[in-house]
């Protein structure tokens, strides 16, 4: 098997509950080898959200060993992997000592809330208290997600991180900067840099000039000399170094070549390079991004604007809007981990299925908030609709059932600001393997749902960019060169009324969710 190997590509697809890396054949897409860390998440106080970036890079250098052992079994080649490409999860912040190596605090995730009053306070200087001042700069609202805001709070929290940034020490990134710093060298050399899809995240970035704003960066307060460089998606940022503290060096030496967000990852591995085609990966969160190509399209209800991917240095930047919804997979999570009512999701999942509906129980999971189309940060999860009749079964299937209407909020969104309504949903994502909940996605929205037998689009997309960047070229970008995908679909099963129907009480439900932490 070794002997008929060509190219390899490894791909760090760091996601907010596990880290995993993958390898792929680069002739024909095939993964080979992967190894996956579940991660803690650190819930301090009500409403944050904690990750220790020294555990996420050590889940990397233990995915990297791991694989590199499975390889080993199966008599395949590590020195063919040509070139590394990292995805991760979006805006999740994290400020480090470039002297020392070490972070200055917990990363602050995605999904905190702790800026709700930095946002409020922001807010008052804004004419109008105007949350979407800056769309047509940044393509998003002003909210607790973005990393300027959670940046913002670092800075004036956390005197260790006022101290370093005075000395000249202090390194401000999202994941895939710290990784990518770390991973080249850290303190010893290490290249501080994010590609364009992640600095569109932070809401200090101009989707349009590719630059960092100096305007927005006065506003929010943020020193621009603590921020990394910004590169394209598909491009040599630097090579792997050994990690003095790890015994294993496989990698070193290799390339990291490919730098994108998780969710324009999916969008890559989904071969979505047209414009018009779309995807929604369901992970922790739920993310539908649709290629708006080389225009940014800006949203009249509730999406944002972010940059899709740009392939390299010379090429374009292409645009995608986004429908972002915060609570997906992490509802599972949370029936199995906080109310303890499985010991494990698919447990969970099997509670649905055993019951197949949610006997009239709608469950918001607006634990932080709602995203999009709202961006209601006073909203908090709520369960209604209950009898004595409704059991632990029922919440679960409502659970599943609140991941597909979400979806099915954030695509009407979608249709209104395209024009032209897809006529199908591409998804991927963990819980896709889940059949009852896409049966369930394909009822609710009415249209077909098609799932691709190789889940594993995130990364698959991080490593096509890194396969494909100048001085790699072992990947070509052009999907008919890899071997065809091939899908599972699902077709609507209800009638349409009826589906309309139980939207229609979802919709109440949201509305009852809304303003609870005014
Ligand atoms: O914006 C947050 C997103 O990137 C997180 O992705 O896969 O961890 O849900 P995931």
């Amino acid at each position: 098997m070794a002997a008929s190997l060509g190219p390899l590509v490894g791909a760090i697809d760091q996601g907010t509950s596990s880290t995993r890396f993958l390898v792929f054949n680069a002739e024909t897409a095939e993964l080979l080898s992967h190894h996956q860390v579940e991660l803690k998440q650190e819930f301090p106080r009500e409403g944050w959200v904690e990750q220790d970036p020294m555990e996420i890079l050590n889940s990397v250098y233990e995915c990297v060993e791991k694989t590199c052992e499975k390889m080993n079994e199966l008599n395949i080649n590590i020195a063919n992997i040509r070139a590394i490409g990292v995805t991760n999860q979006r805006e999740t912040t994290v400020v480090w000592d470039k002297t020392t190596g070490e972070p200055l605090y917990n990363a602050i995730v995605w999904l905190d809330l702790r800026t709700q009053s930095t946002v409020e306070r922001l807010l008052k200087r804004i004419p109008g208290k105007n949350k979407t001042f800056s769309k047509f700069k940044t393509g998003l609202p002003l909210s607790t997600y973005f990393s300027a805001v959670k940046l913002r709070w670092l800075l004036d929290n956390v005197e260790e991180i006022k101290k370093a940034v005075e000395d000249g020490r202090a390194l401000f990134g999202t994941i895939d900067s710290w990784l990518i710093w770390s991973l080249t060298g850290g303190k010893n050399g290490g290249i501080h840099c994010t590609d364009v899809t992640n600095a569109s995240r932070t809401m200090l970035f101009n989707i349009h000039s590719l630059e960092w704003d100096p305007d927005l960066c006065k506003f929010f307060d943020i020193p621009m000399e603590i921020l990394p460089t910004v590169r394209s998606s598909s491009e040599i940022y630097g090579v792997m170094k050994i990690c003095p503290s790890r015994d294993s060096g496989a990698l070193t030496g290799v390339p990291i070549s490919g730098c994108l967000g998780d969710q324009h990852a999916a969008l890559v591995g989904q071969m979505c390079f047209k414009d018009g085609q779309a995807k929604n990966t369901y992970g922790t969160g739920c993310f539908l991004l649709c290629n708006t190509g080389q225009k940014s399209v800006f949203s009249e209800h509730g999406l944002i604007t972010t940059i899709a991917y740009k392939m390299g240095r010379d090429n374009p930047a292409f645009y995608a809007l986004e429908g972002s919804v915060a609570i997906a997979g992490a509802v599972v999570r949370w029936l199995r981990d906080n109310l303890g009512i499985a010991k494990t999701s698919e447990e969970v999942e099997k509670l649905a299925e055993d019951v197949g509906t949610s006997y009239g129980c709608y469950f918001v999971p607006a634990f932080s908030g709602l995203y999009a189309p709202y961006w209601e940060p006073s909203a908090r999860g709520i369960i209604c609709g209950l009898t004595q009749f409704t059991n632990k079964n029922h919440i679960a299937f409502a659970a599943l059932e609140a991941v597909c209407f979400q979806t099915r909020e954030i695509l009407d969104a979608m249709n209104k600001d395209c024009g032209i309504p897809l006529s199908q949903l591409q998804v991927d994502g963990g819980m896709t393997n889940n059949r009852i909940l896409m049966q369930l996605q394909s009822d609710i929205l009415c249209i077909p749902v098609v799932k691709p037998s190789m889940t594993e689009t995130t990364a698959l997309g991080a490593a096509m960019a890194a396969g494909a960047a100048k001085g790699i070229e072992v990947w070509s970008l052009d999907p008919g060169d890899l071997t065809a995908v091939t899908c599972e679909r699902f077709e609507p099963q209800i009638n349409p009324e009826e589906s309309e129907y139980r939207y229609a009480r979802w919709k109440k439900a949201v509305m009852k969710s809304m303003g609870w932490e005014s």
